[in-house]
């Protein structure tokens, strides 16, 4: 297969685009790609009051990170069990990197992701057994979701530590504005800000997601080294030496070609939380005015036995980005055992070795089947190689949002479900016409 190393931190596979696409039509794009990206640096382009997450290093700055992690350390002399309480952007970034690369992702539990009662009771009935911590995230500090959990965690935490519950929050918050920021006042709770800048799906490598990360015990300082590093490698100007130029022209050709869906595909279980935040991070800033690529995602080898159906012999307008981690993990070998199971072949070899042979034959049987795919592929999955490849989604969404036309920061079309939950809640002022609520419809069947 051939291979694009654009640098020792990523390197793309095109094999299976080529088919689809030829590597002089990719080329071809860098003019167009790369006024996209002026665009998106200069911030002359849509939202570009919403650009501030750019250089990482300027987001989370030496003095911050160690400030984050003496936040983090103290947090821990109180409770090894941090509940964060946050949505969206203000939660999926952590989510991805704990569950990527934490020792004990249970350090961390979360609420107010989503207001059902059973999830929120069961969490509550673990916090009466344990000693926590809480971090509330929320850059608006009015959305209902986190609002809500908080107010219910907060209950909790004051019944079960009268004598100082405000000792024991965080809140990362606008600096001046909000619910959040002026209740964090009133408490003297110990607070991060979230720059105007910055907006929720781009905050990962801001406070929203570094204090929860470090408190999981996942290096920071490399998280942000990688993003920053990334940041070089994505400033290149030839799109033949820059990976997010060649992404980014790749995807928007194939969406040219009437392709409608880029599924993100892995093959390691540590990257679920990754393809939740990816989703959103593509999904908010592409998804408007009638066009944008559907972002989706598929677990290998599990999903090759469900959804590797469809995208194998289905409509043919998904296109398929596969990341792989091509080492840097302990093996498993294959054992000796029963010859009656025909796996003799096997023995002595890795899992490594099985799930790579997935891979291979997987993108190629996809392009064989009308999928076009790349793989990006990074050596190792570590804090570095995480903090790098968060950057070059980010990047790469910025540019592929102003290459569309679009302004890839903001999100108005959430706001529609919002005013029909705030109206059949009766929140004041909230609009009661019900002209824009019709009677929900029921048919009982038994
Ligand atoms: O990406 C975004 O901007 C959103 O997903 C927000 O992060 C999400 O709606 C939560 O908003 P807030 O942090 O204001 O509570």
């Amino acid at each position: 297969m051939t291979v694009l190393q654009f640098s020792v931190m990523i390197s793309i596979n095109p094999t299976n685009i080529y088919p689809f696409l030829s590597d002089q039509l990719i080329r071809q794009q860098h003019v167009r790609v790369k006024s996209a990206h002026d665009v998106l640096i200069s911030g002359t382009g849509l939202g570009n009051d919403f650009t501030g997450w750019l250089k990482p290093a300027d987001v989370a700055p030496v003095e911050l990170i160690h400030s984050i992690v003496a936040t983090a350390d103290h947090l821990h002399t109180l409770a090894d069990k941090l509940v964060v309480v946050g949505i969206g952007g203000s939660y999926l970034g952590t989510r991805a990197v704990v569950d990527a690369l934490s020792s004990n992702p249970d350090s961390i539990a979360y609420a107010g992701q989503n207001v059902s009662a059973s999830y929120h009771s069961r969490l509550l009935r673990e916090l009466d057994n344990k000693d926590y911590v809480v971090n509330v995230v929320s850059k608006s500090g009015t959305t209902t979701e986190p609002a809500v959990a908080f107010r219910v965690i907060l209950d909790h935490l004051n019944s079960k530590y009268p004598a100082g519950g405000s000792d024991r929050v965080v809140a990362t918050t606008d600096k001046h504005r909000g619910a959040l920021r002026q209740l964090a006042s009133k408490n003297g709770y110990k607070t991060f800000a979230i720059e105007d800048s910055i907006g929720g799906r781009y905050s990962v490598l801001s406070p929203v997601g570094l204090l929860p990360i470090a408190f999981a015990g996942v290096d920071i300082h490399a998280l942000v080294e990688g993003a920053t590093d990334m940041y070089a490698l994505c400033s290149e100007k030839d799109i033949s030496k820059n990976p997010v130029l060649w992404y980014v022209a790749t995807r928007n050709l194939l969406m040219q070609k009437g392709i409608n869906i880029e599924v993100l595909a892995s093959f390691e279980p540590r990257l679920h939380y990754l393809l939740e935040w990816w989703k959103q991070l593509f999904g908010e800033s592409e998804g408007k005015n009638g066009i944008g690529l559907f972002p989706a995602s598929v677990e290998y080898t599990t999903d090759l036995h469900s959804m590797g159906q469809y995208m194998q012999d289905g409509r043919r307008i998904v296109m398929e980005t596969f990341l792989r981690v091509v080492g840097g993990e302990p093996d498993v070998l294959v054992p000796d055992g029963n010859p009656i199971d025909e796996l003799a072949y096997l023995v002595g070899r890795g899992l490594t070795d099985v799930n790579e042979a997935a891979w291979k034959a997987t993108a190629t049987a996809h392009a064989n089947g009308g999928v076009p795919n790349l793989t990006l592929n990074i050596p190792k999955l570590d804090a570095y190689h995480l903090g790098g490849l968060i950057y070059f989604f980010e990047r790469a969404c910025g540019i592929s949002g102003y290459l569309m036309g679009l302004n890839p920061f903001d999100q108005p079309g959430v706001e529609d479900y919002k005013r029909g939950m705030f109206s059949l809640l009766g929140k004041p002022g909230a609009s009661q016409s019900g002209d824009d609520q019709p009677e929900a419809e029921h048919i009982q069947f038994g």
